[in-house]
């Protein structure tokens, strides 16, 4: 549930649309019992699965490792779940990271260095990792070999060391911010899309059988249609849907149950939340629907640009609620329509929200 900070500001590490895991996930919606591990079991994401259900086939039939992988697209859509898939399906091991998470070129290498043939090493969030990191990356990558330098001036020797060969998912939610030769270094590059609402239906379903949730298709369609496309966030809410079940019914996750517990919880008939909300109507109210620059919107709502670039305008542009121009961001008539405001009720001045 949203809920706002001492300082009335909103607590973003409990916004239950988060697409990010969130203080409050379990274990299971982090990892484990809920992820598939199969490519068969894994639903949606149709041409990406076909294309690795090939690539990994091909590659256990040479007796080679597959090659590297890059997956890119918002957060929550499965990209750490493939990289477990992939390992998987090729029958090796799984190690797990992120680009922050490595801070000195050393402690790349003794993740490199740890890997056996064939290894999976995933790193969430690889445009995080510093200039220095990338550079042994590179070699790693091309050549499996680290280059290290011993010693210090005329003295200094370059020594290589081999490594296993090994296949690297890099996972990130900013592509644009690669640098190329990282990029050039993936043989396979694939955008993972928001879900629709019948593939998060299917997700909830399955779901629900392993968390022993009685479950109606209506219910579980109608947390689809309010899950802004992100299997977390579905999974999140149907966690939360059968507290309300629980209490306020008899256990079962039914249409009505759900749309109480998610009108309590403050997320809409499209998945919008009140931060939604509030930058929409900021938009409308405060700057006449726009073009209003992203800076001066998050400063106008309390918030980080980066949180509202990340979190809240994939989804708002995909409803077609928020279009960005050269001049910044403008509310859309359809945006207008389901905050039910009219088109000339925009004065361009701010007002109270
Ligand atoms: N749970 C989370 N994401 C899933 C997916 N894509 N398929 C099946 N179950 C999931």
């Amino acid at each position: 549930m949203i809920k706002e900070n001492n300082d009335g500001e909103f607590d973003f590490e409990n916004r239950i649309v988060a697409p990010e895991v969130i203080k409050q996930d379990s274990p299971d919606e982090v990892d484990y019992s809920l992820r598939p591990k199969t490519l068969s079991e894994y639903i949606g994401q149709d041409k990406v699965k076909e294309n690795l259900k090939i690539y990994i086939e091909a590659a256990k039939r040479r007796g080679e490792p597959l090659d590297h992988v890059l997956l890119y697209g918002p957060p929550g859509l499965g990209k750490t779940t493939l990289s477990g898939i992939i390992a998987h399906e090729m029958g090796v091991n799984l190690r797990i990271t992120s680009g922050p998470a490595i801070e000195k070129p050393g402690d790349l290498a003794a993740l490199l260095t740890g890997l056996e043939t064939g290894d999976v090493l995933f790193i969430d969030e690889i445009h995080r990792l510093s200039r220095a990191v990338e550079e042994v990356l590179y070699p790693a990558l091309e050549d499996f070999a680290l280059d290290i330098i011993m010693g210090k001036g005329a003295q200094a020797r370059s020594i290589r060391i081999d490594l296993n060969h090994f296949t690297l998912v890099g996972a990130t939610t900013r592509a644009g911010q690669l640098t190329s030769p990282l990029r050039d270094r993936f043989g396979v590059i694939h955008r993972l899309e928001l879900y629709t609402h019948e593939q998060l239906c299917d997700i909830i379903l399955r779901s629900a059988v392993i968390l022993s949730i009685a479950c109606d298709t209506d219910g579980a369609m109608e947390l689809a249609k309010r899950s802004r496309g992100t299997p977390r966030i579905a999974n999140r809410l149907l966690k939360r849907v059968r507290d309300f079940a629980e209490v306020m019914g008899n256990g079962r996750v039914t249409k009505e149950i759900a749309q109480i517990a998610l009108d309590r919880m403050e997320v809409d008939a499209l998945g919008l939340d009140t931060m939604d909300k509030r930058m929409l109507t900021m938009i409308i109210k405060g700057y006449g629907g726009g073009p209003v620059g992203l800076e001066t919107l998050a400063a106008a709502i309390g918030e980080e640009a980066i949180t509202l670039e990340d979190v809240c305008e994939p989804y708002l542009m995909q409803l077609g609620f928020l279009s960005r121009t050269p001049r910044g961001r403008c509310a859309t008539e359809a945006a207008y329509r389901h905050l039910g405001f009219e088109k000339k009720d925009c004065g361009g001045q701010m007002s109270l929200l």
